[in-house]
């Protein structure tokens, strides 16, 4: 086999690629170890020259990481207006918060030809592309204008929705014929599948589309996490919570995670099952996201607002029950939280997979583990029908899961924690890369 070439909008900082943060990065770490590898993308840096200035290159083992910037027009118009302020609300159901112009479509498109400009000098014969996420529909469509011939894969990380839902985006026909150049789409559940096939379907198109889950790597996330309960810096978070209870989130600050929702779940967990009070701790770990966007900025502001009220409610001088820091905390630290946290808190209204809940269980202490409560809504919970599944519009079902999580005996939660353990050990990084572009390969060779 040729290299393979990543190509995605986001790619691992500089200091991270050696140990990347983040669902898409992480998931893809596995994939390029062996194989001779180009990852393609954004610096994750605005230059008013942008277009003029050369790509940037950094050898790292068998990975050459190819980065340019973008100018602020293109930052703001293709990256924060149109991926993330249409894109991103239409593939999570939320049509309310789509802000749709024509000149932000068009320099989503425009933006789209610079990265199919710009790698396509850097292609060689035999080479591979695998594109990544809703930045880069259009791409492959772009790449095959510009000759390429070699396979091209393209991995979907966030949901799809049903027709009736895609159908409200303007040009919806483009965007379908620009990725249906592929030869093979990925997604990450069979209801994603369902529905941008049934997209698909409706303009005659007929792309392979397969879903493929994504992972991690749970040995060693496992052997981070045993590592980082132990040290001084989790050691000493641990130490503040004085003996209470330990409830963690772990989410970008996202209107697709459901924290307002999950923040009246947790209070009614104090308003029902009042023997918590004072016994438990809600640690919410919620860095800024995209805060160029007006509906994340909303969210942030309505968050703020909830977790002090809900304080202010019910704290008490020697008692704080939310903990929530809107700043990014390491994934090492992370691991040792959740070895350390009795219930994992996952209440996405919509999300693509959710790697924080699998991340939750391959940390755990398997003589004394801790329980998962999971929204229905994330694409883990076909994988892990064990978890406590809740919906995060009920804030009183949450409530009493929290509860049953939080009383469980260790026989019933050892039960659920190995068979969640055994899927995530099942299904990893490293096979899901390894699932996809075999089956990429494949249709190489039915051509
Ligand atoms: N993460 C992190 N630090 C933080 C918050 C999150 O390293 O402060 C990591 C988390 O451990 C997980 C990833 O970011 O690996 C988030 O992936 P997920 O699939 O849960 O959500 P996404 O952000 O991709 O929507
Ligand atoms: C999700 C998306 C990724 C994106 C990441 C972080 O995981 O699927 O494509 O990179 O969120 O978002 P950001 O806007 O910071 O790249």
């Amino acid at each position: 086999m040729g290299r393979l070439i990543i190509v995605s909008n986001r790619t691992p900082a500089p200091g991270e690629r050696t140990q990347p943060a983040g669902g898409l990065t992480v998931g893809l770490y596995d994939a390029i170890q062996t194989k001779e590898t180009l990852w393609f993308g954004w610096s994750g840096q605005q230059h008013e020259d942008a277009a003029k200035r050369p790509v940037q290159q950094e050898q790292v083992g068998n990975v050459n990481y190819v980065t340019f910037d973008l100018t602020k027009r293109e930052y703001d118009r293709f990256y924060l207006n149109f991926s993330n302020g249409v894109l991103w609300p239409l593939c999570h159901y939320r049509t309310n918060l789509i802000r749709y112009t024509r000149e932000d479509c068009d320099a989503y498109y425009a933006a789209n030809e610079v990265f199919a400009d710009r790698l396509v000098g850097l292609l060689e014969p035999g080479d591979t592309i695998w594109i990544h996420d809703y930045h880069l529909f259009p791409l492959a469509r772009m790449l095959r204008d510009r000759g390429v011939k070699g396979l091209i894969g393209f991995f979907l990380h966030i949901p799809f929705p049903p027709w009736s839902v895609a159908r409200l985006l303007p040009k919806l026909d483009m965007l379908l014929t620009g990725l249906a150049a592929c030869d093979l789409i990925g997604v990450q559940t069979p209801e994603d599948e369902t529905n941008l096939k049934g997209c698909f379907e409706v303009y005659g198109l007929k792309p392979a589309v397969e879903a493929v889950p994504i992972g991690i790597d749970p040995v060693s996330f496992r052997q981070q996490a045993i590592e980082s309960a132990a040290s001084d810096e989790v050691t000493k978070i641990v130490d503040t919570l004085e003996g209470t209870r330990l409830i963690i989130g772990v989410d970008r600050l996202d209107y697709s995670k459901g924290l307002p929702e999950r923040m009246k779940g947790f209070a009614a967990l104090l308003k029902n099952y009042p023997e918590h009070r004072g016994q438990v701790t809600f640690l919410q770990v919620t860095p800024v996201s995209r805060g160029g966007v007006e509906s994340y900025r909303l969210l942030k502001e309505e968050l703020d607002g909830l977790v002090g009220t809900i304080n202010g409610a019910y704290g008490t001088p020697d008692w704080v029950p939310i903990r929530y820091t809107t700043w990014p905390i390491g994934r090492h630290i992370l691991a040792g939280l959740y070895r350390m946290a009795d219930v994992g808190f996952v209440t996405p209204l919509r999300d693509g997979m959710n790697l924080v809940a699998k991340e939750f269980i391959a940390a755990q202490d398997e003589d004394d583990p801790g329980v998962l409560v999971l929204s229905r809504f994330a694409g883990a919970a076909p994988e892990m029908p064990e978890a406590l599944l809740i919906n995060p519009l009920d804030a009183e079902g949450m409530a009493d899961a929290l509860h049953i999580g939080l009383t469980m005996d260790v026989e019933a939660r050892h039960a659920a924690w190995s068979a969640m353990y055994g899927e995530v050990s099942r299904n990893t990084a490293g096979s899901w890369s390894k699932q996809f572009l075999d089956s990429l390969e494949a249709i190489r060779s039915c051509h």
